[in-house]
C-alpha cells in the first residue's frame, strides 16, 4: 500500500512538472461532466439529430466506423436538447451482447427507463406509485436473473447464461408484461410531463453481438414506437439501418440514419487542444507532442479517433514511467515509443496470422476469396476465413468493412503504425 501510495505520488510529481493533474489525452466516450469542454464539431450532424427528432421519426440509426466518435455524438445530442428548446427524458444507453435474452434485454430498458423517470419532477402521486411497483417487480427479477453478471468476472457469465434460461420459463413476468409496462411508463410519462422516452441502444457492431438477435429483440420494441411515447435510437457500423429493416416488423419503421463521418486533421488537432488545455495543471503546460506525431497517429488511425486518443495515452504513459524529459518530442522518438507499445500486439501472433496481416498491410483490403489473397498466402478460401475470422475478434489487428455488397478485410490502425518497421516483412 505504501509502495502504491508513493509511487502515485512520484507520477502526479511527474504529470505536474509536464503540467497536467492528470493523462490529458482523455480516450474515452465523453461523459456528461466533460463533454462541452472537449466536444469538437459535427454541427451539421446535430442538426440533422435534432431534425429528425422533430419530424417524429421515432426510430432511427447513427451510423458509423469503428471509433469514430458515434456514442460521444449521441451524447451530445442528448445533452443539447435545451438549445431547441426540448427535453426528452434520456435513458442510459442499452446494449445487447451475445448472451443477452429476451427477457433480460426487456429488463434492462425497463431499469434504464424507471431510472431515468426517477430523477425527474413533475409526476403525480398515482404514477409514482405505479412506477413504484412496476420497480418492485423488475429489481425481484433483475436480482434473480443479473445477479450473477453484475458480480462480474467468468462464473458471473455462467450463472446469467443458466438463469437466462429458466428465466424464460418464468410464469410470472412474461415478455408481454414487460412490454405492457414499458407501454404505461410512456404513457405515464406523456400525460405527466409531456415528454419523450429517448432510448438509445449501443454498440451494435456485429463483432460485440448477434446482429440477428439484435433484429429480434428491436423488432419487439415496435410497438411502443408507434403509440407509447418512445424514440428508439440504434448505434451502430454502417449498414445498421439496412439489417435491422431486414425483418418484417422492423421493415420501413426506420427514419433516415445519421451517418457519422470520422473528424478532420483540424478538427482531430482542436480536440487535443481542448484536452491540453481542460486537464493542465499549470499555465506554462507542455505538450507533449509535435504536429508531424499529431499528423501521423491521426493518419495510422484511419478516423478512428479512439484508437488515436488511446494511442497518444499509452504513448504519453510511456513518458511518464520513464521519466522522459520534460519537452515537446518529434516524430523520432514518438515512433520509438509508438513501437514499443504496438509491436507486442503483433509479436504475440501466431506465424500464420503476422503473415495474413503482412500480405494485407502491402495489398490492401482483401476478401478471403480473392486468388490474389489465396495466391499470396498459399493457402486456400477456408483457411484464410478461419485466421481472418481469428484476427478480427480484435479490430485494432484486422477490420472487417463492407466494399460494393461483399466484405472484405482491412489491416487495423495496429498494423499501420507498424508500417515503417522491419516488423512488417514476411516472416520465414
Ligand atoms: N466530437 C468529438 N470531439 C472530441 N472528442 C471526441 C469527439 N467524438 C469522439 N471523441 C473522442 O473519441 C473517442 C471515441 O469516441 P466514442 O467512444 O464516442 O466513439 P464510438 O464511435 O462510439 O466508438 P466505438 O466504435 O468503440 O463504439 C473517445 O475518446 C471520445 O472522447
Ligand atoms: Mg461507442
Amino acid at each position: 500500500m505504501v509502495t502504491n501510495g508513493k509511487y502515485a505520488d512520484i507520477i502526479n510529481d511527474i504529470m505536474n512538472q509536464w503540467g497536467y493533474h492528470s493523462n490529458p489525452y482523455y480516450d474515452h466516450e465523453l461523459q456528461p461532466d466533460i463533454l462541452f469542454d472537449l466536444f469538437v464539431n459535427r454541427e451539421v450532424s446535430i442538426e440533422e439529430f435534432y431534425k429528425s427528432m422533430k419530424l417524429n421519426t421515432s426510430m432511427f440509426c447513427i451510423e458509423g466506423d469503428y471509433g469514430v466518435g458515434k456514442s460521444s455524438f449521441f451524447r451530445r445530442c442528448s445533452l443539447g436538447q435545451e438549445q431547441i428548446d426540448e427535453s426528452n427524458i434520456v435513458t442510459n444507453k442499452i446494449t445487447i451482447t451475445k448472451d443477452t435474452s429476451e427477457n433480460s434485454f426487456l429488463l434492462s430498458i425497463l431499469s434504464a427507463v424507471l431510472n431515468a423517470l426517477k430523477i425527474s419532477s413533475g409526476l403525480s402521486q398515482e404514477s409514482k406509485d405505479e412506477l413504484g411497483e412496476i420497480e418492485n417487480v423488475v429489481t425481484t427479477q433483475r436480482e434473480q436473473s443479473t445477479e450473477g453478471a453484475l458480480s462480474g468476472g467468468l462464473i458471473g457469465l455462467k450463472q446469467t447464461r443458466t438463469k437466462a434460461k429458466s428465466e424464460q420459463h418464468s410464469p410470472n413476468y412474461t415478455s408481454l408484461n414487460m412490454l405492457s409496462d414499458l407501454s404505461n411508463i410512456g404513457r405515464i410519462c406523456e400525460i405527466d410531463l409531456d415528454k419523450k422516452i429517448l432510448l438509445p441502444i449501443d454498440d451494435l457492431e456485429s463483432e460485440k453481438c448477434d446482429l440477428d438477435q439484435v433484429v429480434y429483440l428491436v423488432g419487439l420494441l415496435r410497438d411502443l414506437i408507434f403509440t407509447d411515447n418512445y424514440n428508439i435510437i440504434c448505434i451502430g457500423e454502417p449498414g445498421l439501418r439496412e439489417k435491422l429493416s431486414s425483418s418484417g416488423r422492423t421493415r420501413s419503421v426506420f427514419g433516415e440514419s445519421i451517418f457519422l463521418k470520422e473528424l478532420s486533421f483540424n478538427d482531430f488537432n482542436k480536440a487535443i487542444e481542448k484536452r491540453l488545455a481542460y486537464f493542465k495543471s499549470k499555465e506554462n503546460n507542455t505538450s507533449p507532442f509535435d504536429p508531424d506525431v499529431l499528423k501521423i497517429i491521426y493518419k495510422y488511425s484511419y478516423g478512428d479517433i479512439r484508437w488515436a486518443f488511446n494511442t497518444l495515452n499509452r504513448m504519453f504513459e510511456i513518458l511518464i514511467r520513464k521519466n522522459y524529459i520534460v519537452k515537446t518530442y518529434g516524430l523520432s522518438h514518438a515512433l520509438l515509443v509508438l513501437k514499443e507499445i504496438e509491436y507486442r500486439a503483433f509479436d504475440s501472433l501466431e506465424k500464420n496470422e503476422q503473415m495474413l496481416l503482412v500480405v494485407l498491410s502491402k495489398i490492401g483490403p482483401h476478401s478471403p476469396s480473392d486468388k490474389e489473397l489465396q495466391e499470396a498466402m498459399n493457402m486456400d478460401r477456408v483457411t484464410i476465413q478461419k485466421l481472418v475470422q481469428k484476427l478480427s475478434d480484435d479490430n485494432n489487428l484486422l477490420r472487417k468493412k463492407k466494399e460494393s455488397r461483399k466484405f472484405v478485410y482491412e489491416v487495423g490502425p495496429v498494423i499501420k503504425s507498424l508500417e515503417n518497421t522491419d516488423l512488417l516483412k514476411i516472416p520465414s
